[in-house]
């Protein structure tokens, strides 16, 4: 049931995804955004990405994130400057204010914890009518097997610490932490949470 995220597989990891982040700022910036991102991360060699499929075959989930987290997502958009340039242009136009969240992710790398024994899981995503039936848990616990093997001891993620009940119970029944807490430049409050593997 769950398998690794291939190239061909993005345009239904973006519907998924779409379908279950709705008003996020990934999803803000749209597909061509989103397919960029999510084939950049199939096509990083440092990239760990899984989909969960349906008895039909089809991605009905995904989970992608990094063995090398730190700077993470300026390398990505440098090595595709241009098309994410492009890509961000109806969302920068709907909102011209996004464009500064966007030069910040490349000039300014975040703050990801750092360290060779670190991955970090960026995105999970099952899509609403799968919820609930252990897919999310499924993903999870690969993307762990996957970031161990590749010699990483610790995964953190972050997520809403404001009316995001139900994810922060997910994390936490699977054993995750919370590490840090903090605020966003867009006044975001965050939870960081960690597993050790
Ligand atoms: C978060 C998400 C990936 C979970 O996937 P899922 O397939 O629904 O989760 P599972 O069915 O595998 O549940 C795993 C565990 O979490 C618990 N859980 C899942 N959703 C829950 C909810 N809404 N409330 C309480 N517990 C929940 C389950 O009871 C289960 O616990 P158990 O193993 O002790 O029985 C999914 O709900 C989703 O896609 N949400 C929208 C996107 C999103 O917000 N992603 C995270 C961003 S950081």
């Amino acid at each position: 049931m769950i398998r690794r995220m291939q190239k061909e597989d993005v345009p239904k990891v973006i519907a998924v995804h779409l379908a279950s982040f709705s008003g996020f700022f990934l999803s803000f910036l749209g597909p061509r955004f989103l397919l960029l991102y999510y084939a950049g991360i199939c096509a990083a060699s440092e990239g760990i990405a899984f989909v969960y499929l349906d008895p039909a075959g089809e991605p009905a989930g995904f989970v992608a994130g990094t063995a090398n987290p730190r700077g993470f997502y300026s390398r990505l958009l440098k090595r595709d400057w241009l098309r994410f340039s492009f890509a961000s242009l109806g969302a920068i136009c709907r909102k011209p204010n996004t464009i500064r969240r966007i030069a910040r992710a490349f000039f300014h790398p975040s703050e990801n914890p750092v360290g060779k024994d670190v991955a970090g899981l960026f995105s999970i995503g099952v899509l609403p009518e799968v919820q609930g039936g252990g897919a999310g848990k499924q993903l999870v616990s690969r993307f762990l097997e996957e970031a161990s093997a590749r010699g990483c001891t610790r995964v953190f993620l972050t997520t809403d610490r404001d009316n995001n009940e139900s994810v922060n119970t997910f994390y936490q029944r699977l054993g995750f932490f919370i590490g840090r807490q903090y605020e966003t430049p867009e006044g975001r409050r965050m939870n960081e949470y960690w597993i050790e593997i």
